[in-house]
């Protein structure tokens, strides 16, 4: 099949590559959010309402969304579990809300503390307050190809759980690798079983880089006609709970990757390495980016 000519890129660096680091300042996130916005985003996940006690990375959220300097026609996106953090991201002027669910029991258990069913029974309320509201919300899927609590995760459970949040009225999901251990012949194998129940403009793929085949597999998704990327500045990330998963799949690889293919994002690629070295120089880390790395060796080649 031919590859589609435009894709759209969701940067979760700041909320899931944050939630990871315990030492960012509110003044950082919020300055690298306005980076990454100049940069050319257009959907930026700016933080998370979820419990303070259980991510504490995330407790200054409402102080992030209130300090950005909001750019026309970006989405500022927020993690909502429950109806009280999407109260919270309402109140701070959330452009949009996403909930989160997983295809393994147990994770869903040490993520969100309720079964897959519960988590189900808990988001139905927070879709009907965001309908209420005009507020779309975007549906995430944990553990589509492994749990680091169960191991193998089937396809048909991925697929169950996908097709349940868009009959619940979420607008897109997206299927997370949380811990970064799909190949392309378990990502297909997955994406057979959904791509069967929801349709491919309302999916989304979320790569965790763990053992290096995130852009491998964005490329399998790309071929099965999937046109929503997740990725993470500098390839910041991790889950907290998902211990040894590495970063998200690092956008500025995701980018040099679109533009070898031709295919359109809108990004500026120097000006968001330019936020990638930021976030990581405060962060006092390399980027896990080759591309960040080999622009930064470049710019400081250039400029001796
Ligand atoms: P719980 O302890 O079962 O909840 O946690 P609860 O309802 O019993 O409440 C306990 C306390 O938390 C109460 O406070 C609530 O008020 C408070 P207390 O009375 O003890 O003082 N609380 C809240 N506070 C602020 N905002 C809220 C909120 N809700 C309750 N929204 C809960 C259940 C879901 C809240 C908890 O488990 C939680 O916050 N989990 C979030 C975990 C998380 O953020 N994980 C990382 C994000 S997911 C991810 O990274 C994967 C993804 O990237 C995709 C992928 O890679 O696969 C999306
Ligand atoms: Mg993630």
């Amino acid at each position: 099949m031919s590859l589609q000519k435009r894709v759209r890129i969701v940067e979760v660096g700041p909320r899931d590559g944050l939630q990871n680091e315990q030492s960012v300042s509110t003044t950082d996130k919020i300055a690298l959010i306005d980076m990454l916005s100049t940069a050319g985003h257009s959907y930026i996940e700016s933080g998370a309402f979820v419990s303070p006690k259980w991510v504490p990375q995330m407790a200054d959220s409402g102080e992030v969304f209130a300090g950005i300097t909001r750019k026309a026609g970006v989405t500022y996106a927020a993690l909502t579990p429950n109806l009280k953090g999407y109260e919270a991201a309402k109140a701070a002027g959330a452009t949009e809300v996403a909930i989160f669910g997983a295809a393994s029991e147990a994770f869903s258990q040490k993520n969100i503390n309720c079964s897959i069913s519960e988590s189900l029974e808990r988001f139905a309320p927070v879709l009907a307050a965001a309908q209420a509201d005009g507020i779309k919300v975007r549906g995430y899927v944990s553990c589509v190809v492994g749990c680091p609590y169960q191991g193998k995760v089937a396809p048909s459970e991925v697929a169950r759980v996908a097709k349940s949040l868009i009959e619940m009225g979420c607008y897109e999901v997206s299927l997370g690798d949380t811990i970064g251990v799909g190949t392309p012949n378990t990502v297909n194998a997955m994406l057979d079983a959904v791509l069967a129940v929801v349709p491919a403009d309302k999916l989304a793929v979320h790569f965790h880089d763990t053992y290096g085949q995130a852009l491998t597999n964005i490329y399998v998704a790309l071929n099965r006609g999937i046109s929503i990327i997740d990725s993470a500045v500098a390839g910041l990330g991790g889950c907290p709970y998902a211990a040894g998963a590495s970063g998200n799949v690092a956008t500025e690889d995701v980018v040099y990757l679109l533009n070898g293919l031709g295919i359109e994002h809108g990004i500026d690629l120097t000006a968001l390495a330019k936020a990638g070295w930021f976030i990581t120089g405060k962060l006092g880390k390399q980027p896990s980016s080759k591309v960040g790395l080999a622009l930064k060796a470049k710019c400081t080649q250039t400029s001796t």
